[in-house]
């Protein structure tokens, strides 16, 4: 006890999403690893999740390499039953409102039972609370960002684009950014759709208004979850206004007794002895991540696709990946059809997907953990973008780095309108014919198109692998 109130001590709280509890455990993992105290905090419904989904406790690993992480659950103000993802905006309202008060009397009791060793706060930049908690607490108040910096950028400048009549933007206005320091010119298509004046009164702007006018400023610093080497010229822009630091890729583990884990709120469905029947680099991965939705329409285009294309596929099809309530999304006969082509499940574990070898491409919805993922294991990607970051994220693999193409061309394109219900005011995918996924899927996998993607993709790869090294 006395030794480990010498130690640094953090409190950290993941976001109850996929896509931001992954890099946090992981985050959590390596500032165990070098010797703090971590109380890692998921909420109690998160918990039952994750608990129904292994088969092991949640930090089991770092346990047995003696880590000091201490787990904690806090309530959320709901049933556990209640279905937070189906009644996002109900659920996230109530945790903008209700959620602060239960974080500040979980910390006040902590600090108390354990006499102030805590010094740290860790916490997801999407959270709108953590500067008062922190100076109530006297805490270091450190945000943790889990997307691209230049998508950080981005945010932290919304006073220069509305300066610059850019936010809220104008919808389907073409115009060039060139005033965010440390920002390459780009274009307000690629703006994050939250941005977009069709956006003005949704939650996720609500969110990025308060965090980002408010909250991200009084950090002390934020941690970054890139590598200084891919995004330079932006990371170097934002600390000449606020210290962070570059600490990714934080899902990766180049040290076997130092792993990195995942930690799945869905049980994952074995992939590998499939896999193994099929050759090296045949397979492309289909997947759009834990959380976004598309239409129906858009689903049954690329199911044509694959079949068209008459590649090996797999594909993760979530039971709620269109945003009406219809669960039979794929065309009539579809799992017949496919045979042995494809192999359709409801959750994997990515990370062995693609480190498998007989795996060539991957159809992604550009969500910042699967490129990254994608680039550690050198699989180059074709882009399908949905909401928020992904739209951003799109440039930097298809036109910066060059390690993925487009799968529409951004021609004709008509947006999907938006499933209000879910309130997320978002181009849930552009519109896509069979013919063009198809056309994509194969210069994906091979030919000059595909050699120059693996040629590129195998110097980002080199330069994540050092980033760890
Ligand atoms: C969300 C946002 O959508 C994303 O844009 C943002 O960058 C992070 O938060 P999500 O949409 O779930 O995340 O996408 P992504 O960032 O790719 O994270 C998904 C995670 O789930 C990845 O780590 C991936 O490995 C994992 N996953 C996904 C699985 O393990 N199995 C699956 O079947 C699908």
């Amino acid at each position: 006890m006395a030794e480990s109130s010498q130690k640094p001590h953090a409190i950290m709280f993941a976001l109850p999403l996929q896509g931001h509890i992954t890099p946090t455990v992981n985050l959590a993992m390596k500032l165990a690893s070098k010797g703090c105290t971590i109380t890692f905090v998921h909420t109690e419904f998160i918990h039952q999740m994750l608990s129904k989904s292994s088969e092991v406790d949640l930090f089991s690993e770092a346990h047995e390499l003696g880590l000091d992480i201490r787990y904690k659950t806090i309530f959320d103000g709901f049933p556990v039953e209640f279905d937070r993802f189906l009644h996002f905006i109900e659920y996230w309202e109530t945790m903008l409102r209700d959620f602060p008060a239960r974080v500040d009397e979980f910390v006040g009791k902590l600090i108390e039972s354990e006499s102030s060793s805590a010094y740290f706060l860790i916490t997801d930049t999407f959270y709108t609370w953590p500067a008062i908690i922190a100076r109530k607490y006297n805490l270091v108040n450190v945000s943790f960002w889990t997307e691209p910096a230049l998508v950080f950028s981005i945010d932290y400048h919304l006073d220069l684009l509305r300066e610059n009549g850019h936010f809220p933007c104008k919808d389907n206005v073409e115009e060039n950014i060139n005033y965010i320091p440390g920002v390459s010119s780009m274009n307000t298509r690629d703006l994050m759709p939250y941005l977009k004046e069709s956006s003005i009164t949704t939650l996720v702007q609500k969110i990025v208004l308060k965090t980002f006018d408010d909250q991200v400023k009084k950090a002390d610093f934020i941690l970054l979850n890139t590598v200084q080497e891919l995004e330079s010229e932006t990371i170097s822009a934002l600390n000449q206004e606020q210290q962070n630091y570059a600490i990714g890729p934080i899902n990766f583990s180049t040290d076997s007794t130092k792993p990195a884990i995942s930690q799945n709120l869905w049980p994952p469905t074995d992939t590998k002895t499939w896999l193994d029947t099929k050759p090296p680099s045949s397979v492309l991965y289909v997947s759009f991540g834990s959380f976004v939705q598309t239409s129906k329409e858009i689903i049954q285009e690329i199911a044509h696709g694959l079949l068209l294309s008459k590649l090996s596929f797999i594909w993760v099809v979530r039971k709620d990946i269109v945003s009406s309530n219809d669960t039979d999304v794929l065309p009539d006969g579809f799992e017949d059809k496919i045979r042995d082509q494809g192999l359709i499940v409801q959750w994997c574990n990515q990370n062995m997907v693609l480190s498998h070898p007989a795996i060539g491409g991957f159809l992604t919805h550009c969500g910042w953990n699967s490129i990254l993922e994608s680039i550690w294991c050198g699989v180059p990607m074709i882009c399908y973008p949905l909401l928020g970051d992904q739209l951003t994220n799109r440039k930097l693999v298809v036109d910066d780095w060059k390690i993925g193409i487009n799968l529409c061309n951004g021609e004709s394109v008509t947006r999907e309108e938006v499933a209000e219900k879910i309130g997320i005011n978002h181009s849930n995918g552009e519109s896509v014919t069979r013919e063009e996924v198809a056309e994509k899927i194969h210069n994906l996998m091979s030919g000059t198109v595909s050699d120059g993607l693996r040629m590129e993709i195998k110097k980002v790869r080199t330069i994540l692998q050092n980033a760890l090294a």
